[in-house]
């Protein structure tokens, strides 16, 4: 029997197992370390996958990640004709659109202005706007970035979409490569970045970029740490170009404990929770993929290694 071999977090492993028994019962289900006979792995999800995958398991079909990013991958160690495929499952997508939705929400509604003022013992009401007077930019329109401007757009904002090449999205303002890019941060208001981490977009998120924004803008940054220049990100703070950021990614993850991002009244720090693979939901669609495999349909996310997602 072929092996499907689950290289991630244990605990979520168990529900991925059960989805297999029932859903793919002709495949042998392994959680790693117990990889059983290795001629016989011809499946791996993995978030971090063995550093001699090419000579440990030499019949693997396909590297399937089991989060949304493959940036963790050296895709120079890895055989260079192995299918790598991305995680594109409903659970991701919709705590992606719960996070960015809260994050846009909370700045439109001046929440952390309101938090500071609080704990001023400050009672100031400020102007409200109405969400189609806020205009939101979104970096990315992959299947997160889609997604996210869907609800976005469905709760009235004013939205625009960024991405390396042309996308059409019902509803919004679609700006593509560099050459358009002066225009997307000129209109965006709040900036939320769910670029891939690429060569081409470390360190993306710098002064040019901030610059670009109207004064006083905020950033939702909800894609790679190594995508933000983070001292860039502290001066756009302090000079008031930017008001406000909510930050999800940092590198590194965590951040050392006397890292300025810590205590710092205009950063909003979570622990990289914007979104999580959801087990049940990830495991259907690993098998879906596979059905699609067996009948020479392409693959949903399946990586452009040249592109690099
Ligand atoms: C989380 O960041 C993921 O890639 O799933």
């Amino acid at each position: 029997m072929d092996v499907f071999l689950y290289k991630s977090d244990p605990v979520r492993g168990q529900a991925w197992a059960e989805v297999f028994r029932r859903r793919a019962p002709h495949l042998d289900f392994r959680i790693w370390p117990d990889v059983g006979d290795p001629e016989r792995v011809r499946f791996l999800a993995a978030w971090e996958p063995p550093a001699d995958l090419a000579t440990r398991f030499p019949r693997l079909e396909v590297l399937f990640s089991s989060g949304a990013g493959v940036d963790q991958f050296d895709f120079g160690a890895l055989p260079p004709d192995l299918p790598v495929v991305r995680m594109v499952e409903p659970g991701i997508v919709r705590g992606m659109v719960e996070y960015v939705t809260h994050a846009v929400l909370a700045l439109h509604r001046d929440m952390p202005q309101y938090r500071r003022q609080q704990r001023e013992g400050v009672w100031k009401p400020l102007p409200v706007r109405t969400a189609g007077e806020r205009r939101i930019g979104v970096l990315g329109l992959g299947s997160l970035g889609q997604a996210v401007l869907a609800q976005l757009v469905a709760m009235g904002f004013d939205c625009a979409g960024w991405s390396r090449s042309r996308r059409t999205v019902a509803g919004v303002a679609t700006y593509a490569g560099a050459e358009e890019m002066d225009g997307f941060l000129a209109r965006t208001e709040v900036l939320v970045c769910l670029l891939p981490l690429t060569g081409e977009t470390r360190g993306f998120l710098d002064a040019r970029l901030f610059g670009g924004l109207p004064r006083g803008a905020a950033l939702v940054h909800a894609g790679r740490g190594p995508q933000l220049v983070e001292a860039d990100l502290l001066a756009a703070l302090e000079s008031g170009q930017l008001a406000e950021a909510m930050v999800d990614v940092t590198d590194p993850e965590p951040l050392p404990a006397s890292h300025p991002f810590w205590t710092h009244p205009r950063i909003q720090l979570t622990p990289h929770i914007a979104s999580m693979t959801q087990p049940l939901t990830a495991a259907e669609a690993v098998i879906d993929n596979l059905r699609r495999l067996g009948s020479r349909e392409p693959m949903v996310g399946l990586v452009d290694r040249a592109r690099g997602y």
